[in-house]
C-alpha cells in the first residue's frame, strides 16, 4: 500500500501529533504528514511539526466570518498539500458539513474518555467529578455531532482514588499516543471501514484482521 497522506489539525501541545511523527520516523507507521494546521498561532504543535520538517500553518478561525468559511479554508489548504486522510489531534473546533463532506469517512478524532461517556470539553474533569473507576480514550470517526461518530478503538485504565486531573491526564495521554498510532496503522493497511447502521441503528466502524 502507498503511504497514507495525513493532515493533522491541532490547537495545543501536540503530543499526539508527536506520537504520529515519531512512529513515521521510526518506520512503524506507513504514512506521511503532508500538513499540520493549528487554529491557534501559539500552539506548540506547530513547532513540533516544523522540527520534523513538516509544513505547519496557523489558520485562525477568528479571521473568518463564519465556521463554513473557516472550514473551506482548511479544506483548501489540506487538499493543496495532498492530504487524503485527516486526524484531529487536540483540535478544539467543531467542523461543519463543508469540511465533513470534503473528507467524508476520512476524519478521525482522539478523545480522552470512554465515549459515549463524557463527550466535549474537559472530559477528564467530568470523569473525575462523576467518580468513575475506569477512564480511557477513544479514537472515532468524526460526524456532525460532538464526539459522536463511529468508534474505531478504545483503551481503558483504572482511576486511582488519589488521581488528580494531571495524574490521570498523564496516564491517558500515554494510552492515546499508542492507540492513535495503532489505529492509523490499521487505516494505512486499508483495514478500517464504516458500515451503515441496520434498522435505524448507528453506523459502526469495523476493523478487519490483518491480511484478510
Ligand atoms: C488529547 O487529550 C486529546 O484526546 C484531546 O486533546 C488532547 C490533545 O493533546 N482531543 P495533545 O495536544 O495531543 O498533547
Amino acid at each position: 500500500m502507498p503511504p497514507l497522506d495525513l493532515g493533522v489539525l491541532v490547537s495545543g501541545n501536540g503530543t499526539n501529533l508527536q506520537a504520529i511523527l515519531d512512529a513515521i520516523a521510526e518506520g512503524s507507521l506507513n504514512a506521511r504528514v503532508r500538513l499540520v494546521v493549528s487554529n491557534k498561532a501559539g500552539a506548540f504543535a506547530l513547532e513540533r511539526a516544523r522540527r520534523a520538517g513538516v509544513t505547519a500553518l496557523a489558520i485562525s478561525h477568528r479571521d473568518y466570518a463564519t465556521r463554513e468559511e473557516f472550514d473551506s479554508k482548511l479544506v483548501h489548504a489540506l487538499r493543496e498539500a495532498g492530504v487524503a486522510f485527516v486526524v484531529l489531534a487536540g483540535f478544539m473546533r467543531v467542523l461543519t458539513p463543508v469540511f465533513l463532506d470534503a473528507f467524508a469517512g476520512k476524519i478521525l478524532n482522539i478523545h480522552p474518555a470512554l465515549l459515549p461517556a463524557f463527550p466535549g470539553v474537559n472530559a477528564l474533569g467530568q470523569a473525575l467529578a462523576y467518580g468513575v473507576k475506569l477512564a480511557g480514550c477513544t479514537v472515532h470517526f468524526v460526524d456532525a455531532g460532538v464526539d459522536t461518530g463511529p468508534i474505531v478503538a478504545q483503551r481503558a485504565i483504572a482511576v486511582n482514588e488519589d488521581d488528580t486531573e494531571d495524574s490521570l491526564a498523564e496516564r491517558i495521554h500515554r494510552e492515546e499516543h499508542a492507540l492513535l498510532v495503532e489505529v492509523l496503522r490499521w487505516v494505512a493497511e486499508g483495514r478500517v471501514r464504516v458500515v451503515p447502521g441496520v434498522d435505524g441503528g448507528r453506523a459502526r466502524a469495523l476493523v478487519s484482521a490483518r491480511g484478510s
